[in-house]
């Protein structure tokens, strides 16, 4: 009795999981399987052959996916982001780290039982940086994957770990073992910047000022941002984000230098993204009243990223510049939803 073929998404319901699963579902000849703790919109819902609610830290539920359906690519998604991470450490490294075991786990296995590797893509981020300082973040500039890999989060610590666990598995997996083991998993992370996206909200992250300022101001409610207005972090429109895992997914291997890619598009600072958005949206109300906490994480993450390597070896291409992404696609986008 042979599995179905399917590309697994892993915390389907969230940000980046939306775009995904309708940018992938543009593709019949793969289908899709979910996974969430909550059920999928109604909207994505006939856009996948399954969804599945629950954990990624169900072991008898990966198992049933496992039995049901055959799989050489995961989007691994499941995540708690940097602020709400604060409030729960545990659960978030339960979740960030155990999480991201468990499903390394189940790609081993998944490519044990069919022979082929599993591409195993991890989205990382920003907060897998640590700069100890402002005067530091300044000179810093455009930092490199391999540096400042201090990171002051739970979240980040998670993440930078999670990049670590993967490469374990994609390299060095069960080294000692007596008998030869086939390490199955393809491991490929991507370290996003803040992503912006016009049709859903982010919650939990410490990025969310920009992308709160810009949805406040199209709905007509005041918003009091909460960092410096001279604070600068790279950000993204969702869908170059999306675009840039799918291609780094489908990349033959050979042409990776690395498993771990930075990639940017733009780095505003928070007092350029609200004359943006002040001067597309003329009647919002908006302030600012800084979070010094907050302040301290997104003060502590690199002002941008050189992503040489991304442009180099997958061909990271991001459709949208600072003006492109407002003028094309997130105001027309935010107008219409909110209209
Ligand atoms: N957007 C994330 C956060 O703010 C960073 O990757 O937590």
């Amino acid at each position: 009795m042979s599995r179905k073929p399917v590309v697994l998404i892993t915390g389907a319901s969230g940000e980046i999981g939306h775009g995904l699963i309708e940018r992938l579902s543009r593709n019949a000849e793969r289908p899709v399987i979910t996974l969430d703790l909550s059920p999928l919109a109604p909207d994505l819902s006939p856009l996948v052959r399954q969804h599945y609610v629950g954990s990624v830290l169900d072991p008898q539920l990966l198992d049933r996916i496992l039995a049901e359906y055959e799989i050489d690519l995961v989007f691994h998604l499941a995540a708690v982001l940097s602020t709400r991470g604060e409030f729960a450490p545990v659960t978030a490294h339960k979740v960030n780290v155990e999480g991201t075991l468990a499903m390394l786990e189940f790609a081993q296995r998944q490519g044990e039982s069919h022979g082929r590797p599993v591409v195993f893509l991890d989205p990382s981020s920003i907060a897998a940086y640590g700069l100890p300082s402002l005067a530091a973040k300044r000179a810093a500039g455009m930092v490199k994957e391999n540096e400042f890999n201090t990171p002051t989060t739970m979240y980040g610590c998670n993440k930078l770990y999670g990049e670590l666990l993967g490469s374990y598995y994609a390299s060095h997996y069960k080294q000692l073992s007596f008998d030869p083991v086939r390490a199955k998993v393809d491991f490929r992370a991507i370290r996003f910047p803040g992503l912006i996206s016009a049709v859903t909200l982010p919650s939990g992250g410490t990025s969310d000022y920009a992308p709160e300022m810009i949805h406040a101001a199209a709905e007509g409610k005041p918003y009091a941002c909460f960092v410096r207005p001279d604070t600068r972090i790279p950000f993204m429109a969702m869908p170059d984000a999306i675009e840039a895992m799918i291609k780094l997914a489908l990349m033959a291997p050979e042409r990776l230098s690395r498993r771990v890619y930075n990639i940017r598009a733009f780095s505003p600072s928070a007092g350029e993204i609200h004359d943006i958005v002040a001067s597309a949206f003329p009647n919002a109300v908006m302030t600012t009243s800084v979070d010094a906490k907050r302040q301290g994480i997104v003060d502590s993450w690199p002002e941008d990223v050189d992503d040489t390597a991304a442009r180099r070896d997958w061909g990271h291409a991001p459709r949208f510049d600072l003006q492109a992404a407002f003028r094309d696609y997130l105001i027309p986008t935010i107008r219409k939803r909110y209209s």
